[in-house]
């Protein structure tokens, strides 16, 4: 038994890992022939993708896909810590799946993701979950196939979370969700320890991929017929800095763009580590998507401080208008938290008025949620959940007033759209443009999910547009 420490979690160190090229024990290959699995996923594209190897490390050892919970033999969590919520959903599954085990007593139940970092959570499994059969961090995803064989065997609940990071994997197995577009880490961990944040906990010191790793990769995805590739990190603009004297992540976005592949996105970019260079060479080449999520959460430099977020709001405020300068049609997104411990009515007017110069083109917006272990745990909290709650729909009212005015320049216009398939709600092809806005629509021609068409928008929305293909 591994259990987390988050004193152990925070520390950095010079220490050095190695790239491990990932193998299957012989013996373990199509062991559970028969077996069926179903992974529900909680959170951001970094857990999405973990599942899409998760799925293809299970099927190694002979698991099947089920289409449901109920109806499979193993069912897996992959978790997510950032805000309460997540918390209490994957626990609300939890309590589900404990009553499906009283009906189906071989169910194998597993728990993994950035919650199984967590010491508290760890403590509630081990006390009050004992159906439970295994747990496993976010470090050693490659040692799945023998903790659940070992749960199995044993017959015994299996804890096995590492608090700080191993080696990094590569050639791990993966079964992509989507045929034409795929996620592709670029870097593992956050360094930033922004005082609100549990992610450098959960997920480490930050270890980038080496160049030749990620570029095979691409050429591989190229090779299969992918049309986009989302470059993942917590923080990808800290690309390289571990690795490398001479190569950020605006060298890698230039390499990948000089190859076959008709978009490339990445996400997310820390306002802090965004250099001339990387804008420049978004700027640059058409197959970089004129996208960039910049999360900002605040607009009050004096919040901004104790958040811990290294930058003001006026320096944000000259990267935004430089990236929208430099890049011609680009569009940016951001995340925005309101009712950070000591937020005062003027502290959020500035967020406001900050979403009222920048004129979002999506936003995520949140309502601070205290994670245990976290600097800003510590804070007092004087806001009233009726003040915070009142902040969010404030903001959202203004937030959503944007994306509503941006996509009503857009009609009239045509986009570029990668064809997705077709929706069952709408019986309308849809997709996303270049700048990564879901468009449903109508074609007289005959096309294809994979497709890149061109798009005549007719009607905007507030998260999405409707048009015709030309
Ligand atoms: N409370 C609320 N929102 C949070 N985020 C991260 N931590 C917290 C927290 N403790 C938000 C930030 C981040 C996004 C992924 O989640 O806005 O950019
Ligand atoms: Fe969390 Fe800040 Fe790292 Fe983003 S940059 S993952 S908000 S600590």
């Amino acid at each position: 038994m591994h259990l987390p420490d988050f004193r152990e979690a925070r520390t950095r160190d010079k220490r050095e890992y190695k790239s491990v090229v990932y193998q299957l024990n012989a013996e373990m290959k199509n062991k559970y022939h028969g077996k069926t699995y179903f992974i529900k996923t909680y959170g951001c594209q970094m857990n999405e993708h973990d599942s899409e190897n998760i799925s293809a490390l299970l099927e190694s050892i002979g698991f099947m896909k089920a289409d449901s919970y109920l109806d499979a033999d193993l069912v897996l969590l992959n978790t997510c810590s950032i805000r309460e919520n997540a918390h209490n959903k994957a626990f609300g599954m939890l309590g589900r799946l404990k009553h499906l085990k009283n009906e189906k007593r071989d169910l194998l139940i597993g728990l993994c993701g950035c919650m199984a970092q967590e010491v508290g959570v760890v403590e509630e499994i081990l006390k009050d979950y004992p159906f439970v059969n295994f747990v496993f961090g976010t470090h050693n995803l490659n040692e799945l196939p023998n903790i659940l064989d070992k749960a199995i065997e044993e017959n015994k609940q299996q804890i096995e979370v590492h608090s700080r990071e191993g080696d990094l994997y590569e050639g791990l197995p993966v079964v992509r969700a989507n045929p034409y577009k795929a996620y592709v880490n670029i870097i593992y961990g956050c360094d930033k320890f922004c005082t609100y944040c549990i992610v450098p906990y959960t997920r480490g010191r930050e270890r980038s991929r080496k160049k030749e790793d990620i570029l095979k990769e691409i050429d591989e995805l190229i090779h299969d017929g992918y049309k986009e590739v989302t470059l993942l990190g917590q923080n990808v603009n800290a690309y390289g800095k571990d690795l490398y004297d001479d190569y950020n992540l605006g060298d890698l976005l230039e390499e990948i763009a000089l190859k076959d592949i008709p978009r490339i996105r990445f996400m997310t970019s820390h306002p802090w580590d965004f250099t001339d260079k990387m804008i420049e060479v978004i700027g640059k080449y058409p197959n970089i998507m004129p996208s960039v999520h910049l999360p900002v959460q605040s607009g009050s430099s004096r919040i901004l401080k104790l958040m811990g977020r290294r930058y003001t709001r006026e320096e944000y405020l000259t990267l935004f208008h430089k990236i929208q300068d430099t890049v011609p049609g680009v569009s940016l997104s951001t995340d925005i938290i309101v009712g950070f411990p000591g937020e005062s009515e003027e502290d959020f007017l500035e967020t406001l008025s900050l979403v009222e110069e920048c004129k979002f083109d999506n936003a995520f917006t949140f309502i601070f949620s205290q994670r245990e272990g976290t600097p800003a745990c510590k804070l007092k909290d004087e806001i009233s959940t009726e003040e915070k709650e009142e902040r969010l729909q404030r903001l959202n009212e203004i937030v959503n007033h944007y994306f509503l005015e941006n996509n009503q320049k857009l009609i009239g216009t045509s986009v570029k759209v990668l064809v997705e398939g077709i929706s069952e709600k709408k019986g309308m092809y849809y997709g996303y443009s270049e700048t990564n806005k879901l468009i449903n629509f109508s074609s007289d021609k005959e096309i294809q999910a994979g497709d890149i068409v061109s798009v005549e928008i007719i009607e905007a929305k507030t998260w999405s547009l409707d048009g015709r293909v030309l």
